[in-house]
């Protein structure tokens, strides 16, 4: 048993399902958010080193949910502006009590600040382009919540595919599912690692993408990580890849429409944003249920 969670893959398929059954524990039949003191005694180091909304303020919700004692760190007034190291830094918090740290850092620091920090519980929040685990888990939730299983589904994700750790960790938990088919879609130029990817087919046309699918994710286009700003025509993009009503009768009628946040309504529009398909917002409260029950799981270790 895992006692980070650096990676989806830190986490079998039967713990995986386990989270998500769990997480559905901590919403009572009004749909409201359980509070139970299950872990009084344990503190919370929410340790953000790049913006979040969501991420944030629902592990920070979540550990409050359980009874723990959560610091919300403020990176910006830390001593990381004096130049501390975020090695030192967490050391700082773990020597003044902090158990378990949840770290969205720009680079791929949290393995090594494990190994660093070994009686210190890390749980990643987004690291750089490479990986968002609890974000897969509310994905999946959501899906699980609305088709019940992945088995036999038509998957299609649209986007900015190359900077997107969304799409990474999700890919990686795909390998547990027999999925009837993965589809990835987006301009080239923000698609090349997925182009000759053995795991789904890149079809750049998105209408044919998404023909007969079950399951639509959109992602945003992640100007902060471009190395150089592409040369793009927003409107020929928008054309090409903007999630539309048009272009969702493509896929099936009971098809839902998915978008990890923040929204720019550049990759979808305002109106598949408020679609009946649309679970763009279920997406968000799982987000509290599912981080109860990673925070249960790792705090409990
Ligand atoms: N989906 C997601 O990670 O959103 P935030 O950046 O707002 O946390």
């Amino acid at each position: 048993m895992a006692k980070n969670l650096i990676s989806i893959s830190d986490l079998s398929k039967n713990e995986i399902l386990e989270i998500i059954k769990f997480s559905d524990s901590f919403i009572d039949d009004e749909g409201n958010f359980r509070k139970e003191d299950l872990f009084p005694d344990k503190t919370i180091a929410n340790v953000f080193c790049e913006p979040s909304t969501r991420t944030k303020s629902s592990f920070s919700i979540a550990a409050s949910n359980l009874g723990c004692s959560v610091l919300d760190f403020d990176v910006n007034n830390s001593s990381i502006q004096k130049g501390e190291t975020i090695y030192e830094t967490i050391d700082a918090l773990h020597l003044m009590g902090v158990d378990l740290c949840v770290l969205r850092h720009s680079d791929s620091v949290i393995k090594d600040l494990a190994e660093y920090l070994p009686n210190m519980t890390f749980v990643n929040a987004g690291e750089g382009m490479l990986s968002h685990p609890t974000q897969t888990l509310l994905d999946l939730k959501t899906i699980m919540d609305n088709k019940e299983t992945l088995n036999s589904l038509k998957i299609v994700i649209v986007g900015d595919l190359d900077h997107s750790r969304v799409t990474s960790s999700f890919l990686e938990v795909l390998k547990n599912f027999e999925l009837e088919a993965l589809v990835l879609s987006g301009h080239p130029a923000m698609c090349t690692k997925y182009i000759d990817n053995k795991q789904g087919l890149y079809e750049p046309d998105l209408n044919k993408a998404l023909d007969n699918a079950d399951v639509v994710m959109a992602l945003r286009i992640q100007h902060e990580r471009f190395e150089q700003e592409l040369d793009l025509d927003l409107e020929t993009y928008k054309q090409d890849y903007q999630l539309t009503s048009e272009k969702m009768d493509n896929a099936k009628g009971d098809a839902i429409i998915m978008h990890p946040g923040p929204v720019n309504y550049i990759e979808i529009t305002e109106s598949i944003y408020d679609s009946e398909q649309s679970v763009i917002r279920e997406q968000v409260k799982n987000g509290v249920a599912v981080r109860m029950a990673v925070l249960s799981r790792f705090l409990s270790c």
